[in-house]
C-alpha cells in the first residue's frame, strides 16, 4: 500500500533517532517517496548526510537553505504529503505540536499538513508518564493524529519502563495498515444509533440515563474516516460529529429513534446499535408542569418502548449486517448471547459495568465481541476511538 506514497519523516532530537534511518530505509524499500524534516536537535543525533543518502533528497531542517537563501515551503510540503510520520517524537516536539508553537520547520510542516499524522513518542519513562506529556498526547489524539504507543523496555537512561520508540517495522506496519484500511468502507452506508434517550414526564422533566454518546460518535468518525456515508441517530449529548460524511439526526425519545432507524435502515449496508435506549416510557405524560402543590403525590406509569435493534433484526435483508451492544452486570456472556439471538444480530459488543474504566461516561472501554458464528474475541482496556477501530475491523471483515 505504500508504493508511490509521499511520506514526510519528521525526526526529533532523541537517541531513538538512529532508528529513523532504518525506518526511512523500510519506507523506501516499500516503494514510498520520503522527505526528511529534522529538528535542529535531531541533527545532534543523526547526520543529514546519512538521511539524504538514504532518501535520495536533501534533508530539510531550516526555513531557508543557508547557501542559496531559498525558502523551504512548509505549506507545499504539507500538501505534497500522503502521510507525516514523526519518529522519534520527543516530549518537547509533542508539546509544541499540541500547542501550535511553530518555531521550527518540523512543527510548521505539521501544522500545514492535510494528510494523516503518525506520532511515535520516545522519551524516558518519567517524561512519558508526566501529566504534561499525557495531556499533550491526548490533545494530539483529539486533533485526529495517530499515536503509535511506545513500548516498554530498557531506555537510554538504562532505566526500564515505557518510553522506547516502537520498532521501525511496527511503525511501518501501522502506516501501511492505515492506507490498507483507509477506504475499506468506501461506497458503504452505515447507520449508527448513539447516546441516551429522554422519556418526557412533563414539559420540564424526563427519564434519561448516563450515556455520553462517546462510543457511538467514535464509531461514526471511524466509519466516516474509512470512506462510509454515516447516518448517526443521536439522543441528547454534549458532543458533535466532526466528519463531513456524517449526517446527524437528533432525536429525544426512544420512539423518535425507532421511527428514524426504521426509515433509514433499508438504505444501509449495516447498522450499529450503540444507543442506550430507555426500555420504558411514560404512559401518563403530563402536558403541563407537574406542580408541588398537588394534593396527591403523582404516580408515573410506564409502558414498554419498542426494541429498535429487534425491529431492524426482523427487517434485515441478505447482505445487511446488524451489530448490537450489551451492557451487563452478571452472567455477561450468556445474557449477551441471548440478546444476539433474540435481536437477530450478526455480532454483539459486550461491555461490562464491572470493569473499572469501561462503560458510561468514560473515555475508555473494554469489550468482548461475540459473533453469531460462535466466535468470541476479548480486547484490553483502550480509548473508545481504538475500541471503535476494533469494532469496525470486525464489521468490515463480515461485510460482503
Ligand atoms: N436496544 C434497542 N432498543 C431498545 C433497547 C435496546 O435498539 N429499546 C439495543 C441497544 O442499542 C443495544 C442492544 O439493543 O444495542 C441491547 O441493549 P440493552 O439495553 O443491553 O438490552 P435490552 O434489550 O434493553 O435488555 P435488558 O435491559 O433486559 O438488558
Amino acid at each position: 500500500m505504500l508504493k508511490g506514497k509521499h511520506i514526510i519523516l519528521g525526526i526529533c532530537g532523541g537517541i531513538a533517532a538512529y532508528k529513523s534511518a532504518y525506518l526511512l530505509r523500510l519506507f523506501i524499500k516499500a516503494g514510498a517517496e520520503v522527505q526528511v524534516v529534522i529538528t535542529p536537535a535531531g541533527k545532534e543525533f543523526i547526520t543529514p548526510v546519512t538521511l539524504s543518502a538514504l532518501s535520495g533528497k536533501p534533508v530539510i531542517s531550516e526555513f531557508f537553505t543557508a547557501n542559496t537563501g531559498s525558502w523551504n515551503s512548509h505549506v507545499d510540503l504539507g500538501l505534497w504529503a500522503d502521510a507525516m510520520v514523526i519518529a522519534p517524537a520527543t516530549a518537547s516536539t509533542i508539546g509544541k505540536m499540541a500547542n501550535g508553537i511553530a518555531d521550527n520547520m518540523l512543527v510548521t510542516t505539521y501544522l500545514s499538513a492535510k494528510a494523516p499524522v503518525f506520532v511515535a513518542p520516545a522519551m524516558d519513562l518519567d517524561m512519558f508518564a508526566h501529566p504534561s506529556t499525557r495531556r499533550n498526547l491526548q490533545l494530539l489524539q483529539e486533533y485526529g493524529n495517530h499515536i503509535i504507543e511506545p513500548a516498554s523496555g530498557e531506555l537510554a537512561s538504562h532505566l526500564v519502563g515505557k518510553g522506547r520508540m516502537e520498532e521501525p517495522e511496527n511503525i511501518l506496519k501501522a502506516v501501511d495498515e492505515y492506507f490498507t484500511k483507509s477506504q475499506d468502507l468506501a461506497g458503504r452506508h452505515i447507520l449508527i444509533t448513539s447516546g441516551p434517550t429522554y422519556e418526557k414526564i412533563d414539559p420540564v422533566r424526563f427519564i434519561g440515563n448516563y450515556s455520553s454518546g462517546k462510543m457511538g460518535y467514535a464509531l461514526a468518525e471511524e466509519c466516516a474516516a474509512r470512506g462510509a456515508d454515516v447516518t448517526l441517530i443521536s439522543g441528547p449529548v454534549s458532543i458533535k460529529a466532526k466528519h463531513a460524511a456524517i449526517k446527524t439526526i437528533n432525536i429525544e425519545s426512544a420512539q423518535e429513534m425507532y421511527n428514524a432507524s426504521v426509515a433509514e435502515f433499508p438504505q444501509c449496508d449495516a447498522a450499529i446499535m450503540c444507543a442506550a435506549v430507555a426500555d420504558y416510557t411514560v404512559e401518563n405524560q403530563a402536558s403541563h408542569k407537574i406542580k408541588r402543590e398537588y394534593d396527591e403525590i403523582p404516580v408515573i406509569r410506564l409502558k414498554k418502548n419498542p426494541d429498535i435493534a429487534a425491529a431492524l433484526g426482523s427487517m434485515k435483508q441478505d447482505g445487511q449486517l446488524l451489530v448490537g451492544f450489551a451492557l451487563e452486570t452478571d452472567n455477561e456472556r450468556e445474557n449477551a448471547l441471548a440478546k444476539l439471538q433474540r435481536k437477530n444480530l450478526d455480532f454483539i459488543v459486550l461491555n461490562s459495568l464491572n470493569e473499572p474504566g469501561a462503560g458510561f461516561m468514560t473515555d475508555t472501554n473494554k469489550v468482548t465481541i461475540i459473533g453469531s458464528d460462535g466466535t468470541c474475541q476479548e480486547y484490553g482496556l483502550k480509548d473508545k476511538k481504538l475500541v471503535a477501530r476494533d469494532i469496525v475491523d470486525t464489521l468490515t471483515g463480515k461485510l460482503s
